[in-house]
């Protein structure tokens, strides 16, 4: 089972899973996934929520069975018990075996903004300014990014078998650092990743420059 992020870091990583699957023929028809978070409030068709681009980048072109892809429920009745029941679907599809993470600028991963219990679960969060002004290039205006979410805790994160990290470009050089080589604090959110066991990195150099 993938763990599935979205953002813009991932998107060459799924093509090149696209390209392997297609060129490979790689059987996906059991493959599940689940993604990070989602959006609140923004429904399940609208263009940037997270489900229509996980839809776009993910299960067309890997040739997921789009009934075996989950992302938390951002919209409906009862959204607090949202949180409980995507932990729920994780458990009984058997956990997650290969997370994938991207980092923000302020060192979130999921949407686990910094002061997030390490060991939190799926729940409903505020999203930062810093990710507010961050995302605000996919909507058409900045009061247009939705300012919660429901995202996996940091403690689902560190229940997935094995963790990727991908970061790339100057504007991660920080969070990078900060997460990688300082102390496992909920200030930067993506440090909880030193506290994993099988845990890879896989950066470009502007993302690597503020490592010591
Ligand atoms: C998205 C997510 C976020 C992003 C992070 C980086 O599902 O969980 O943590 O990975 O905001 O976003 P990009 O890749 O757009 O720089």
């Amino acid at each position: 089972m993938l763990g599935l992020a979205t953002g813009s870091t991932p998107l060459s990583t799924y093509a090149a899973l696209a390209k392997s699957i297609r060129e490979d023929r790689i059987d996906v028809s059991r493959v599940k996934g689940f993604a990070l978070d989602e959006y609140l409030g923004v429904p399940p068709h609208h263009p940037e929520s997270y489900r229509s681009v996980i839809t776009r980048e993910v299960v067309e072109p890997l040739g997921l069975n789009p009934d075996h892809v989950f992302t938390p429920r951002g919209t409906g009745s009862g959204i607090t018990r949202a949180g409980e029941e995507y932990e729920a679907l994780i458990a009984e599809a058997g956990g997650v075996d290969i997370q994938i993470l991207g980092i923000g600028s302020n060192g979130h991963v999921g949407f686990n903004e910094p002061g997030s219990s390490l060991a939190s679960s799926t729940r409903i969060k505020a999203l930062a300014e810093q990710t507010r002004k961050d995302n605000a290039r996919f909507f058409n205006s900045p009061e247009e990014v939705p300012t919660h979410c429901i995202t996996q805790g940091l403690g689902t994160i560190l229940r997935a078998r094995q963790l990727v990290l991908l970061a790339f470009g100057a504007n991660k050089a920080q969070a990078v650092a900060a997460a990688l080589e300082g102390p496992v604090s909920s200030t930067i959110p993506g440090s909880v990743i030193q506290q994993h066991a099988r845990a890879t990195v896989i950066i470009d150099e502007e993302a690597a420059a503020a490592l010591a």
